[in-house]
């Protein structure tokens, strides 16, 4: 109990009940916000000994990070220096890690803000906006199939397939090949989100990285001869004055669109049905305006985003909340925890798709914004309400569906539901 004499007594005594926090406990992979919570109220700047890490979990200490040049990108090079520059290192896992070191989203500026640029020379806005026409197409062929079946795992047979067909149709890979990437990505997967506690994820990562780096090597190999009207084609364009992607460059930034592609959009699909299924009430107010679509995706991305934690290492002691971070340390920004700030949200806890969209952190924030954001958005505003129009009856078929036990993202491992028949209501 905190005395006048001590003031800080309770705040430290609380701190040691959370010494021993777990994000990765199963209650917690279940459900992580009562545990965010008590950080963010008691022990905003949590050192986790297990994690050997710093959990960062206020809003404004999040986004004070994610604008401060001591909070690093450059987390793969270091790692690959330390541990696979010797000899006895695995060379596979080695040529992966190399790849991981060329994506923007792993660098420091000079070289992010060079990266940074040609892409965004390639993924312009119309670029994303002309695939509309095609992500609506191809909700309608998943959800036919779906009908047909009566049943469905919404993660399996719809998010995923959506979202990874939409970014591999984007880059010009062609349809026959797409169903090979499923594998590659899951396993690329454990290379890039961690396990924690499985030993293999980094050779199986390898293997995945391997093959997918190969295929489109060749890919860019045959686009160099013959350009099309694609995202490939437009890397292998995108330049300066005086600079260009070299052709590593565009396999390594070709791996990271697949990757980023989909992964976390996957997740936002499911995580949005999944809210809007245990809220009948918010789902009535989007069946009745339409409009409420971008909203709701907001809300699904502050309230249970897929970016439950951002990774940084310190280039710099920082003092923070009161402790002193090192420099090497590694920090997990927890966006998953800011964006419930009471702070900065009235009724944090509470989904309200009518909520004025906010400074929610679930792309980020400063440099590394998420420069995929508009196609994400994009999906799943389409994706959302085209599901819940079509599937009226929809409802999950286990009120605790399992959830990937990683830090950095929130995506359930699929999502079984009940197709029904529509309710005569809305057959009239
Ligand atoms: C709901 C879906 C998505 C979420 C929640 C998400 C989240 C994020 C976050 C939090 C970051 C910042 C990482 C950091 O600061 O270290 C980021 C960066 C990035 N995202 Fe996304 N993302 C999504 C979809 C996409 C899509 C569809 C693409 C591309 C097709 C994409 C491409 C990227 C890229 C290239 C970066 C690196 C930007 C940079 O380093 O400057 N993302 N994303």
């Amino acid at each position: 109990m905190s005395t006048a004499a001590d003031p800080g007594a309770a705040d430290r005594a609380r701190r040691g009940d959370l010494a021993g926090a777990d994000l990765l406990s199963p209650a917690a992979v279940a459900d992580p916000y009562p545990l965010l919570a008590a950080l963010r109220e008691h022990d905003p700047v949590h050192w986790s000994e297990r994690y050997r890490s710093w959990f960062v979990t206020r809003f404004d200490d999040v986004s004070a990070a994610l604008r401060d040049e001591r909070f690093s990108s450059d987390r793969i090079a270091p790692y690959r220096r330390a541990k696979l520059d010797v000899p006895e290192a695995d060379q596979a896992v080695r040529a992966a890690f190399g790849v991981l070191e060329d994506w923007m989203v792993f660098k420091d500026p000079p070289d992010h803000t060079r990266l940074r640029k040609l892409l965004s020379r390639a993924f312009t806005p119309r670029a994303v906006d002309r695939m509309r026409p095609r992500i609506v197409e191809l909700v309608d062929e998943l959800l036919a199939a779906i009908v047909a079946r009566g049943r469905a795992d919404l993660v399996g047979d719809l998010a995923y397939p959506l979202t990874a067909s939409v970014i591999a149709e984007m880059l010009g890979v062609p349809r026959a090949d797409r169903a090979r990437f499923k594998d590659w990505s899951d396993q690329i997967t454990g290379l890039v989100f961690g396990g924690m506690g499985d030993p293999n994820r980094h050779t199986v990562g390898a293997h995945g990285m391997g093959e997918l780096t190969e295929y489109l090597t060749g890919l860019v190999h045959d686009h160099e001869q013959t350009p099309a009207d694609d995202l490939l084609s437009a890397l292998i364009d995108a330049r300066d004055a005086d600079d260009a992607l070299s052709a590593d460059e565009v396999v390594s930034t070709g791996v990271l669109l697949l990757f980023a592609g989909h992964e976390t959009t996957t997740n936002l699909i499911g995580n949005g049905l999944l809210a809007l299924l245990r809220h009948p009430e918010q789902r009535a107010l989007l069946d009745a305006d339409p409009a409420l679509a971008a909203g709701a995706v907001e809300e699904v991305l502050r309230l249970d985003g897929p970016a439950k934690t951002i990774a940084r290492v310190l280039a710099a002691d920082v003092e923070l909340g009161g402790r002193t971070l090192r420099r090497g340390d590694r920090v997990f920004l927890c966006p998953a925890a800011a964006n419930r700030d009471p702070a900065v949200f009235t009724e944090p806890d509470r989904f309200d798709i009518t909520r004025r969209p906010g400074r929610q952190l679930g792309f980020g924030f400063g440099l590394h914004y998420c420069l995929g954001a508009p196609l994400a958005r994009l999906e799943a505003t389409i994706a959302i309400p085209r599901v819940l129009d079509r599937l009226p009856d929809l409802a999950p078929e286990d009120e605790d569906p399992s959830w990937h036990p990683v830090l950095l993202s929130r995506g359930m491992v699929s999502f079984p539901v009940r197709v029904g028949g529509p309710p005569a209501s809305r057959r009239a």
